[in-house]
């Protein structure tokens, strides 16, 4: 098992690149499987998690060739010859349920095992299935599987009671190859929601409306192949905006969406950093001495403040001077890092979906875990600035969303060992 030493450092100062989005590469890769031509796709990220991806549309009948120095992946689906998912395959990433829509417009049937529970709540997938429903789809479940039937999807209107983002992506890739239209109401708005409908339009979809509340999709025959490049990665950058403030540094974070990062922009200002667009992306500096000030945050869907930046931002309000509340709406189970940063000397206190963060003057090095993806990220930031050394474990969760997170730290002053 890997863990990362992280030493207290001074301001990170310099340039980082940001990837391509690990959440619109995966809904990306799956809707290639209702490709039957070659799709380049590009900007991809070095990571565990879309190599999970990779090995499950293989096991499909894909054919994927992935350029990691490029950051190509070339995948060919003119083949399907499987429409069950393995258990282990499925296991290691919840994302992998998006192949339900694709594989079942594709091939009429399709068998995926239900996602169990993971760190961060339960997790169901209802809205997924009543939206496979609607168009026509008999669902069953058994032994640990769902199974979606349907000789020929038919457009349906949708309202869906949360604007899911993975179940908003799954719909949409069944009704892509649906007889007549599809409209998707109170659906998720991301940008990797645009992202994926802009993949499926290049590729011979007939989507209108993605990025707004209602989605239309008139349905299509047949898609083609296409060559995307898939957006910035909005989480990864917002990180790397909190490690500026948390060493009062001066970093300039290059291929951003400015608008992808409002909320976190918002809040940085908020306490007192600074946020400016440059041409090739964002800059974020402290200037003198203070301390960054409490400020309130509630999670929310896009544009709202997003909930994965939750945890690393709480690592920023732990050392802010005075009170801050975290009401986290999205998830009931994501205030997994509490425990850790309390034994890095936070103060905080978790009332029902709330935590209290009282602001601390210095957070102590402590041997500490990451318990999932964002969790671990905030671990790393919190060691940027706690006395002494963090010894952070369980890091393949931090590997399955950040590209070498130690070594671009590192280029920018931190010092994060891996070992
Ligand atoms: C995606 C992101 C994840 C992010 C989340 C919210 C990917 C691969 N992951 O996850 O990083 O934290 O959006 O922005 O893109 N829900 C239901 N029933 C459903 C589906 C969801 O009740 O059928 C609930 C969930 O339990 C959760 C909320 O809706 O409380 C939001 O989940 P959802 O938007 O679906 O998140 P994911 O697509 O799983």
């Amino acid at each position: 098992m890997e863990k990362f030493i992280v030493e207290q450092c001074g301001p990170l100062k310099g340039s980082v690149r940001i990837g391509g989005a690990k959440n619109a590469v995966l809904p990306v890769l799956a809707g290639a499987l209702l490709t039957e031509n070659a799709c380049f796709i590009r900007d991809v990220p070095n990571l565990s998690d879309v190599e999970a991806m990779g090995e499950l549309l293989t096991s499909l009948g894909a054919s994927i060739e992935w350029n990691r120095q490029e950051g190509i992946i070339n995948v060919v689906v003119d083949d399907l010859k499987q429409n069950e998912a393995e258990y282990e395959l499925v296991g290691k990433l919840r994302a992998s349920f998006l192949i339900m829509g694709p594989l079942l417009a594709r091939l009429g049937e399709v068998k995926v095992p239900l996602p169990g529970g993971c760190a961060i709540g339960t997790r169901p997938v209802d809205l997924h299935l009543k939206g496979m429903a609607a168009l026509g789809a008999q669902i069953e479940q058994a032994h640990g599987f769902m199974t979606a039937k349907a000789k020929k999807l038919k457009g349906a209107k949708i309202y869906l009671d949360f604007p899911s983002v993975g179940a908003t992506e799954n719909i949409l890739m069944a009704a892509v190859l649906a007889e007549g239209q599809t409209i998707v109401e109170n659906c998720a708005i991301e940008p990797e929601i645009v992202d994926l409908a802009n993949f499926l339009n290049a590729a011979g979809a007939d989507i209108r409306g993605a990025g707004t509340d209602t989605v239309k999709i008139n349905g299509v025959k047949y898609m083609k192949g296409t060559d995307h490049t898939v957006i910035p990665d909005r989480i990864e950058a917002g990180t790397y905006m909190v490690a500026a403030a948390i060493t009062r540094g001066d970093l300039n974070i290059n291929n951003v969406v400015m608008d992808h990062v409002k909320p976190v922009t918002a809040k940085l200002k908020e306490v007192n950093m600074h946020v400016e667009e440059t041409p090739q992306g964002i800059r974020v500096y402290h200037k003198g001495n203070n301390r960054v000030i409490a400020s309130d945050i509630k999670t929310l869907p896009y544009p709202g403040f997003p909930t994965d930046m939750q945890a690393p931002f709480m690592s920023l309000l732990v050392t802010a001077a005075g009170t801050s509340v975290i009401t986290e709406s999205i998830f009931e189970n994501r205030f997994m890092q509490v425990g850790e940063l309390k034994r890095m000397g936070a103060d905080i206190k978790i009332e029902s979906r709330s935590a209290v963060v009282e602001g601390v003057k210095h957070l102590t090095g402590a041997q500490v875990r990451a318990t999932d993806l964002r969790a671990g990220a905030a671990l790393v930031l919190a060691g940027l600035q706690a006395e002494g050394s963090t010894e952070i474990s369980d890091i393949y969760h931090i590997d399955r969303g950040y590209q070498d997170l130690d070594t671009q730290l590192n280029k920018l002053g931190a010092s994060v060992t891996r070992c």
